[in-house]
């Protein structure tokens, strides 16, 4: 079967993308420089799927390393590209470790790929490049404006999309299929893999389960005096597991030459808009632990409500985001529970 180089494999969503692939048959080599991962997460994998995926520890961003790789792997017909750095609070303070990181990964894998002759990619963007879209965008499709980026590491995924269209543009070779997610959140339901933040989380539902397990005082919800039904702001939160499946689409329509365009982009999201009140609250609800939690003011730079019209994916990915919430929300705390174990 076909080889994928999944980047970033080690990763949060690399990690769930890659036990889809390989329950789908693919082989996968991953290459992760565990700046933001741990390599036991293969266990988890391993323990997922019955084999363990092949591995490199290397960075991206090493021509050199990359080079290696694509030689020894000859059969690589695809790559996944998760590899970046994605704390947007740190990109405001280091820009230059994220324009390094982000920018210098994509085109080093680029030139390898051409190198190689490997000619699809599937890269992750991110529903950031639209910022707050206008009334009459919401919900969110793959033709509302691209807004100026609200941090470096926005202006990073608005950039890579650039290279990768001109990339596109000058080798005819090349298929691209861009895809932005929304607010990825739980994982996988045997809680063998999941995510593992770096300190203090920033993301609200792993804020919301570290509280929920006692490592957090109490939840700061940002905000409730927002232009939304209960105050709070709303975002389409995705089940990571879901996330992971539309990967596979993506690799098979490129792989089976179904794109209709040389670089497609998808909005991979539910549909449905929930507020942060919302999902404390149906947390609460299905795993019946009580989060203690505070109204604080506004976060900074925060948007008030986006969620996708996932149309696209849904009728031309042949993809469709269908988890329940409850479930997505307990999936969480299981892992949440099995990692404090
Ligand atoms: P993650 O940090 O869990 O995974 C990224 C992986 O890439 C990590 O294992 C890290 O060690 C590795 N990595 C980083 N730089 C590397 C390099 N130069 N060479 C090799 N490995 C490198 O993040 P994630 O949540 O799984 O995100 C995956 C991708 O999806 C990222 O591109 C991210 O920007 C994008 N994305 C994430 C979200 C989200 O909320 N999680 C939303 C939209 C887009
Ligand atoms: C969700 C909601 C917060 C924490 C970020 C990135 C974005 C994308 C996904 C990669 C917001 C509220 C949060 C807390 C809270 N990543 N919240 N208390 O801000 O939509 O997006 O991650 O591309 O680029 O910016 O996600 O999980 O941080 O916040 O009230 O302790 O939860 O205000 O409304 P966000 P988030």
């Amino acid at each position: 079967m076909a080889r994928i180089l999944v980047t970033g494999g080690t990763g949060y969503i690399g990690s769930h993308t890659v036990v889809e692939l390989m329950q789908k048959g693919y082989d996968v080599v991953i290459v992760d420089n565990l700046s933001n991962s741990d390599q036991a997460v293969l266990d988890g994998i391993a323990a997922i799927v019955g084999t363990c995926p092949d591995f490199v520890q290397g960075d991206c961003c090493d021509t050199a390393a990359m080079d290696a790789l694509f030689a020894r792997y000859n059969d690589i017909v695809g790559v996944i590209h998760f590899a970046a750095s994605k704390a947007v609070n740190e990109s405001v303070e280091q820009p230059l470790k994220y324009y390094r990181n982000n920018l210098m990964s994509l085109i080093t894998v680029l030139e390898q790929m051409k190198k190689h002759d490997v000619h699809n990619i599937v890269f992750s963007s991110s529903c950031t490049v639209y910022g707050q879209p206008s009334a009459e965008h919401l919900p969110v499709d793959e033709t509302a404006p691209i807004q100026k980026a609200l941090s470096p590491y926005g202006n990073t995924k608005q950039i890579n999309e650039n290279i990768i269209r001109d990339e596109a543009h000058a080798d005819a070779q090349l298929r691209a299929t861009i895809l932005r997610y929304f607010n990825p959140i739980g994982a996988h339901p045997s809680a063998m893999i999941g995510e593992l933040p770096n300190g203090v989380p920033q993301n609200l539902l792993p804020f919301v389960t570290q509280t929920a397990i006692g490592l957090r005082k109490e939840l700061k919800v940002f905000g409730d005096d927002y232009n939304t039904p209960d105050g709070s702001c709303i975002r389409d939160y995705i089940y990571v597991v879901d996330l992971a499946k539309a990967h596979v689409k993506a690799v098979e329509r490129m792989l089976a030459n179904q794109a209709e365009e040389q670089v497609e982009v998808f909005n991979l999201g539910t549909g449905k808009g929930l507020s942060v009140l919302e999902i404390l609250n149906t947390f609460m609800q299905v795993t019946g632990v009580n989060v203690p939690y505070q109204i604080v003011g506004r976060r900074e730079g925060d948007i008030e409500q986006v969620w996708a019209k996932p149309d696209k994916a849904n009728n031309v990915l042949g993809w469709k985001a269908d988890t329940p919430i409850e479930d997505v929300l307990l999936s969480a705390w299981k892992w949440e529970q099995k990692i404090r174990k």
